[in-house]
């Protein structure tokens, strides 16, 4: 058997058409044109919006990686390999490759891997021109799939340990708490759903605001928790008891992380505490850590690391608390 040359393994290692056209057809939604009828590419081209040219080219060269089939009549159809790429299959992958979705196009950050590597910072923002939170939560074409991700969440368990947060900290003495980036609300429902007396205010930017307030609104809790749109990079509502950073600093450099903090002293005032839940995820060798990478600062740090960082916001350790593999939960107060 010939061996092939390494130039000749390195240039198809590294040939970009076939995952180039497969989210271009994921972006474009042929598949679900092809399974609601459309079957010759002038058709599929017309109802997709697309170039009718460059369509057939398209879906010719998806009949060469096996994800259409052309019959006799030159009609197309898809294979099995291309079912998942409909929007209604159970296990759709449709918006993990679409370009111009929430997830699909966090993915291209990865083209930017000689930045991230070269800089230290994430590829996303060299791509888009933003950070990645900023993106997802202040586009509006993503706010179906927003509403999507609460209605998912609706169905879901707490996860990354964040059961601790519920049970391992004595909630008895605090009336309210601010949910620091709360994301969809999953924490501050558990939390108030846990503790009968609770009420909390989550803070998010827009996007996951928005929905984690149609959440509340649908709970039998809506009494008791709020949803606002703020910057936890801005200062942050006052006079509540806990102000509680549950996996958040983890997606930030240290100077970010100790403006986060102190924006937390500082609403707290002399009287609130400052709660960390942070996590420290564990990622599954060097190209999930690229991957990662790619799309946010993401550092790891120690409780000890945290400690130092909070310690330059004002803050001092009043309280440690169970830590799991994943995650650690302190208590701070002002110094
Ligand atoms: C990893 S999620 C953490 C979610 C949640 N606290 C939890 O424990 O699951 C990070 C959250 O921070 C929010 N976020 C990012 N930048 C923000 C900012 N500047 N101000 C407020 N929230 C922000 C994101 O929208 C996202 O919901």
């Amino acid at each position: 058997m010939t061996e092939i040359p390494p130039f000749q393994q390195l240039l198809t290692m590294t040939d970009l058409l076939v995952p180039a056209a497969v989210r271009a057809a994921a972006t474009l939604g042929i598949a679900d044109h092809v399974a609601a009828g459309a079957t010759t590419a002038d058709e599929i081209a017309r109802r997709a919006g697309s170039a009718p040219d460059v369509t057939d080219m398209l879906l010719r060269y998806l009949v060469d990686i096996a994800l259409l089939d052309r019959d006799v009549n030159g009609g197309y159809a898809l294979t099995a390999l291309a079912e998942p790429l409909r929007s209604d299959h159970p296990q759709s992958v449709r918006a993990m490759l679409r370009n111009d979705g929430m997830f699909g196009s966090s993915g291209l950050s990865l083209l930017r891997l000689d930045h991230t590597v070269r800089t230290g910072r994430p590829g996303y923002v060299a791509e888009f021109g933003r950070d990645y939170w900023d993106a997802v939560n202040n586009d509006p074409a993503f706010v179906a799939e927003w509403r999507e991700q609460g209605e998912a969440a609706d169905r879901m368990d707490l996860h990354w340990d964040a059961g601790i947060v519920v049970t391992g900290y004595d909630w008895s003495g605090v009336g309210s708490f601010v949910d620091v980036g709360g994301h969809l609300g999953n924490l501050t429902l558990a939390l108030v759903r846990a503790h009968s007396h609770l009420r909390g205010t989550l803070l998010d930017l827009r996007n996951v605001s928005a929905e984690a307030g149609r959440r509340f609104a649908r709970s039998e809790v809506a009494d008791r928790c709020t949803a606002v749109e703020g910057s936890f990079l801005d200062p942050l509502p006052e006079g509540h008891d806990v102000y509680l950073l549950s996996a958040i600093l983890a997606d930030w450099s240290d100077d970010d992380a100790t403006l986060i903090l102190k924006r937390c002293a500082e609403a707290a005032g002399a009287t609130g505490k400052v709660l960390v839940a942070d996590i420290a995820m564990p990622v599954g060798g060097a190209g999930s850590e690229l991957r990662l990478r790619s799309m946010m600062p993401a550092p790891t740090r120690t409780a000890e690391d945290i400690e130092r960082l909070a310690g330059a916001a004002g803050l001092r350790l009043s309280w440690r608390g169970p830590d799991t593999a994943v995650r650690t939960l302190l208590e701070f107060v002002g110094q």
